[in-house]
């Protein structure tokens, strides 16, 4: 399925997140007793996922990735906000939540497979554990055959039934992750860095495999990571987060293509291009100074302290996204219009295997 065919169609939204805000209360200076301050790890994040698409997450370390994921299937304390599955509101600040359709159509895969794997059982009970956990009437037998099944189609077999985790290597170990994460056949599968632990050869195969999958069973995949490639890979469209806040989500081509955030511009720019001769005569954007801390966030625009567009006004308020070029591509920039047009493109990808 390509990026356009899933957009042509305007496929149902699955999942609906509007103006999500997750805080965590920190100590101040580790103390208990000098108060909390506030940490503010998703500050306002709004998109969406069709059905059968595949949203790419990225941004640098602490931007609020994982908090985004979690909060979306109910582990993080969201602050206001509003997540919608399938137009139904399921997590809902200070109320009783019921999670229990979003667990049984959502799944999740996670970045450290061995860890996020239960030494003490076997991989057959891994996999055929959301099927018995969900109190679905399945016989034994129907069990061990959809388990085979699914183990087979993420590249294992019938012997590894009987082995536990530590048996198997840190890519064997993320394809049993993936076989459980889709053996009670969900609808959205958030992949929280999934290949960011592997070796750079066994993530292609990984990446792959995901993409396959997703085509062959019309799935919907949330996918995080650092790595530019690899969210170029998978991904029908992308969404960008600095500090808590999204500053660019459109269609991939587009993103990629035509970005026009300046913080988009600059990590695109910083992806290394395989070829000496031509990363060597790449003009980068470099970013000034480091990411603010999510306690005090810059006034205005998050990414203003190391925006090499940053004028005054980028400090008086939060830019509202809006909406650009041919795809809709939603930007959180008041200087967007006027923005210089350098378009870093870096051709080429640091993993083998991968096309678009
Ligand atoms: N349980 C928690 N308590 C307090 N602060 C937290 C908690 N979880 C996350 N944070 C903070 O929230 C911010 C966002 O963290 P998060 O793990 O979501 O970032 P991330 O984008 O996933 O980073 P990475 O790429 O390193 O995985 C960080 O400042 C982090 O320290
Ligand atoms: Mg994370």
């Amino acid at each position: 399925m390509s990026a356009t065919s899933t957009t042509s169609q305007a496929p149902a939204t699955l999942l609906s997140v509007d103006s999500l805000k997750v805080q965590f209360g920190i100590p101040r200076g580790g103390f208990p007793w000098s108060g909390k301050a506030t940490l503010r790890a998703v500050d306002g994040v709004s998109f969406n996922v069709r059905r059968g698409e595949t949203v790419g997450l990225v941004g640098e370390s602490g931007c609020g990735k994982s908090t985004l994921a979690r909060a979306i299937i109910g582990l993080a304390p969201v602050a206001s906000g509003s997540v919608r599955w399938l137009g139904e509101e399921t997590v809902l600040p200070n109320a009783k939540r019921d999670t229990s359709r979003l667990r049984r159509d959502v799944q999740m895969i996670f970045q450290d497979p061995l860890a996020s794997l239960d030494p003490r059982m076997t991989i057959e009970q891994i996999v055929a554990e959301p099927l018995t956990t969900f109190g679905q009437d399945i016989a034994r037998a129907d069990v061990q055959r959809r388990v085979l099944t699914m183990l087979e189609r993420v590249g294992l077999n019938a012997q590894h039934l009987r082995r536990y985790p530590h048996e198997f290597s840190g890519g064997q170990c993320q394809r049993v992750g993936i076989a459980r994460a889709l053996i009670g056949e969900p609808q959205l599968v958030i992949c929280d860095e999934p290949v960011s632990a592997l070796d750079v050869s066994i993530q292609a195969q990984i990446v792959n495999l995901l993409r396959d999958l997703q085509r062959e069973l019309s799935l919907s995949l949330l996918f995080v990571a650092h790595d530019l490639a690899v969210v170029k890979a998978i991904s029908h469209r992308v969404l960008v987060m600095y500090l808590g806040r999204v500053m660019e989500f459109g269609d991939k081509r587009e993103v990629y293509g035509e970005p026009r955030h300046p913080y988009t511009r600059a990590l695109l720019s910083a992806v290394p291009v395989p070829d000496p001769a031509v990363e060597r005569a790449r003009r980068h954007l470099l970013l000034r100074g480091e990411i603010a801390s999510p306690l005090s966030p810059p006034s205005g625009c998050a990414f203003r302290t190391r925006c090499p567009d940053a004028i005054d006004a980028c400090a008086a308020k939060i830019p509202q996204p809006v909406t650009h070029g041919a795809s809709a591509t939603r930007v959180a920039c008041i200087r967007v219009s006027d923005a210089p047009k350098e378009v870093p493109r870096p051709e080429g990808s640091p993993l083998g295997g991968l096309g678009d």
